[in-house]
């Protein structure tokens, strides 16, 4: 890798790129550096809602990105201060998403408590399910749906938070779409996470990851599950951790 190519950087914003803001104060005047000077791209892959997206915005000094993946990867929005949608990735999930059909079975299990409207996205159902729960909702609401012929998959992060979604679409497949439209190679493309929403990620080969130090429980075992020489596991916390992963792959001197 050498530290002029231009390259792809993709990061989760909660306690990832967000969580030390002297670090993120560092970590942007790099890449807003490296993308006046060598065209690379920033691209942030939240769960948040465009609404949730822009309070953080507010409260937090982030660069405009290129693109925003919101909504778990299930939205796509080339600009976020608009509220326009990428319309073929809206398309390509729209197709076997049965979003009344999933609500009407989660209604089933007294242990899933519906997150709030504004987290509820067009192909993204969400609850809160906490840790002792899950052990037994997870696999029945998994074979309730297999049973359905759903095409879903269920994301469950930090102890918390279960996205529903469409098998085709989260935060790594959406960053395939963008890497590949934007005409990035694997290898020139780094994404950065802390928590199971992200995992999908670190989940297509070649592509470089970095886990920031302060990774919860469930993405530092799938990390020791999947041991591989393009994932970092860095020391240091948030943005702090991006930049010390950034470094390790020489994407930045
Ligand atoms: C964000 C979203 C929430 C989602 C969670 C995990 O907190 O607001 O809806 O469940 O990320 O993906
Ligand atoms: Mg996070």
């Amino acid at each position: 890798m050498t530290e002029t190519a231009p390259f792809l950087f993709v990061t989760d914003l909660d306690n990832t790129l967000v969580g030390d803001r002297a670090a993120l104060e560092t970590l942007n005047e790099r890449l807003k550096w490296h993308r006046y000077n060598y065209g690379s791209k920033i691209v942030y892959a939240t769960g948040r809602s465009l609404p949730l997206y822009r309070e953080l915005a507010q409260e937090q000094a982030l660069l405009h990105p290129d693109a925003l993946i919101a909504y778990v990867g299930t939205t796509i929005y080339p600009d976020p201060d608009t509220e326009t949608a990428d319309p073929e990735w809206s398309q390509h999930l729209s197709q076997g998403w049965e979003g009344a059909k999933i609500t009407a079975i989660a209604s089933n299990y007294e242990q899933l408590n519906p997150q709030p409207d504004s987290e509820q996205g067009a192909f993204k159902s969400s609850y809160f399910l906490t840790l002792e729960d899950a052990e037994t909702v997870l696999p029945a609401l998994k074979s309730r749906f297999a049973a359905q012929e759903l095409e879903v998959q269920i994301i469950y992060s930090g102890g918390r938070d279960l996205d529903i979604l469409p098998a085709k679409g989260n935060k790594g497949y959406a960053v395939q779409y963008l890497r590949q439209k934007w005409g990035f190679y694997r290898y020139n493309t780094v994404v950065c996470g802390d928590s199971g929403n992200d995992i999908s990620l670190f989940s297509t080969e070649g592509v470089r990851g970095v886990l920031v130090g302060n990774a919860m429980p469930e993405l530092q075992q799938w990390y020791r599950e999947n041991a591989n020489d393009n994932h970092y596991l860095a020391r240091s916390r948030c943005a702090g951790g991006i930049l010390e992963g950034l470094q390790h792959f020489g994407f930045l001197p």
